[in-house]
């Protein structure tokens, strides 16, 4: 078995948990992000049986940050089961902050700095900050150093109606101001994307993670979260997932972004989503002297990124090669495949790039990746149906990934996820 550090320490995947991926401003609304991933961290080491002192530290990802908060890693660790000595990171690196997460906690048990780790993400779209004006901000700052009711009642005047226009945070990149939504739109212009086709895979999406959720095996990685203020409801599963739609109320949808031409609508995107995921690592010498049996090992992982000007989400396309090359595999060896689906027009263009010369070129290979083998892609559905909060996916997917690679009796897995900024990843992990 192949480790990707140097000196021969594997990186183990012990447990994984989330909690239920409930849609932006529906039953998880009245929680943070921080008491999302305390509830599933509380829950990876309660399922896990893991004493508390025997964690070393927690990284978290998460993409839209509280402001009061910044560091929602350490506020997530201060948990009754953890002592206040665990110490605490917070990550961000877009879509792929929980993957971000993951991976540096993965180095530092490589780097024999730390064996037992939580490394997961949480993000709450329903709580997102409301910011003021730049005017104000700057009278409301003037305002706190007023030394006198004068010139309080001065500032106060001053006030004008477009004071009060709050600013929210935009899902476009900062550096060309196209959201995620447009990108995908033009990417599934450039790579001949049909709606049909993009309306399809989204069922699809729904179909199977809700064969998943009835049958047990995602509902066996969900910790149902209780909700303030009254804690009298729970959810137990995820809330985005639509068991009554069919291709005909798909095609009904309006295009969003390209409201004439296009053909990204709300059926074949991610939603907006709240939620939070945490996974269990371990050096395998400390694993096995817990007692421990990992699910599966990391063997290798990559980032890549591309102008976001460009196309954005094609990040996964420039990744997944090189942690093919890395873990020493080809495709045809990947038993199972996770991409995180932003978008079905996304999945569909990064499935195109991986069987492209061009693209294989681009990221420094003479060949293509290849065919992307449908039967072994999302087989239990994927962000499209299942949701997306931003920090939190990273720990979802990989979860997914190696319960179901060991169910299936399978060795090696490989998951993807495309990040703003053109950023992607990629992940190979090994069955031992
Ligand atoms: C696409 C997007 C703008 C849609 O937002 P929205 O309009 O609030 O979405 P809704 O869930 O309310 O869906 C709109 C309508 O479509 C319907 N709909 C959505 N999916 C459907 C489906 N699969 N089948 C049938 N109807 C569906 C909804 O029921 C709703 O109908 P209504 O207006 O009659 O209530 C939003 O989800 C979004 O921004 N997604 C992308 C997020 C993103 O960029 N993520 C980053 C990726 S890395």
């Amino acid at each position: 078995m192949r480790s990707y550090g140097t000196n021969g320490r594997r990186v183990a995947i012990v447990a994984g948990v989330r909690t239920p991926f409930a849609r932006a401003g529906t039953v998880l609304k009245n929680l943070s992000a921080i008491e999302l991933g305390r509830a599933c961290v509380a829950e990876v080491i309660q399922r896990s049986e893991l004493a508390g002192k025997d964690v070393d530290a927690l990284v978290f990802g998460t993409v839209v940050p509280n402001v009061v908060a910044p560091n929602i890693a350490r506020e997530v660790s201060l948990i009754p089961l953890l002592p206040k000595g665990v110490e605490a990171e917070s990550v961000s690196r877009a879509c792929a902050s929980a993957n971000q997460a993951i991976t540096d906690a993965a180095d530092q048990i490589v780097l024999g700095h730390r064996d037992v780790v939580i490394a997961g993400g949480a993000e709450s779209l329903s709580n997102v900050p409301i910011l003021h004006s730049r005017s104000m901000s700057d009278k409301l700052v003037a305002l706190s150093r007023a030394k006198s009711l004068g010139q309080r009642l001065g500032i106060i005047a001053s006030l004008r109606p477009r004071d009060f226009v709050p600013i929210t945070p935009a899902i476009a990149e900062p550096s060309t101001g196209e959201s995620m939504g447009q990108s995908a739109e033009k990417m599934a212009k450039i790579n001949h994307i049909p709606r049909e086709e993009q309306d399809q895979f989204a069922l699809r999406s729904h179909r199977l993670a809700a064969v998943g959720l009835d049958d047990g095996r995602l509902a066996a990685e969900l910790a149902p979260v209780w909700v303030p203020p009254s804690y009298e409801q729970s959810l137990g599963t995820d809330n985005g997932v639509r068991r009554d739609t069919d291709i005909a109320q798909m095609a009904a949808l309006k295009p969003v972004f390209d409201r004439r031409y296009g053909s990204v609508t709300a059926g074949n995107s991610s939603p907006l989503t709240d939620g939070a995921s945490a996974v269990l690592l371990m050096s395998d010498e400390k694993a096995k002297a817990l007692g421990y049996t990992p699910l599966a090992y990391i063997r290798s992982y990559a980032y890549a990124a591309l102008d976001p000007g460009e196309q954005l989400l094609m990040g996964p396309v420039l990744a997944a090669p090189v942690a093919l090359d890395r873990a020493g595999l080809a495709l045809a060896d990947i038993d199972l495949i996770e991409m995180h689906e932003a978008f079905a027009a996304q999945v569909l263009c990064n499935i195109k790039g991986l069987a492209s010369r061009e693209w294989a070129e681009r990221a420094g290979f003479a060949k293509p990746v290849g065919e992307v083998d449908r039967a072994r892609l999302n087989v239990m559905g994927g962000s499209i149906s299942i949701g997306h909060p931003f920090g939190a996916t990273g720990g979802r997917i990989l979860t997914t990934l190696v319960n179901e690679l060991k169910r299936r009796g399978g060795q090696f897995g490989l998951m993807t996820v495309c990040a703003a900024g053109g950023m992607g990843h990629a992940m190979v992990v090994e069955r031992a």
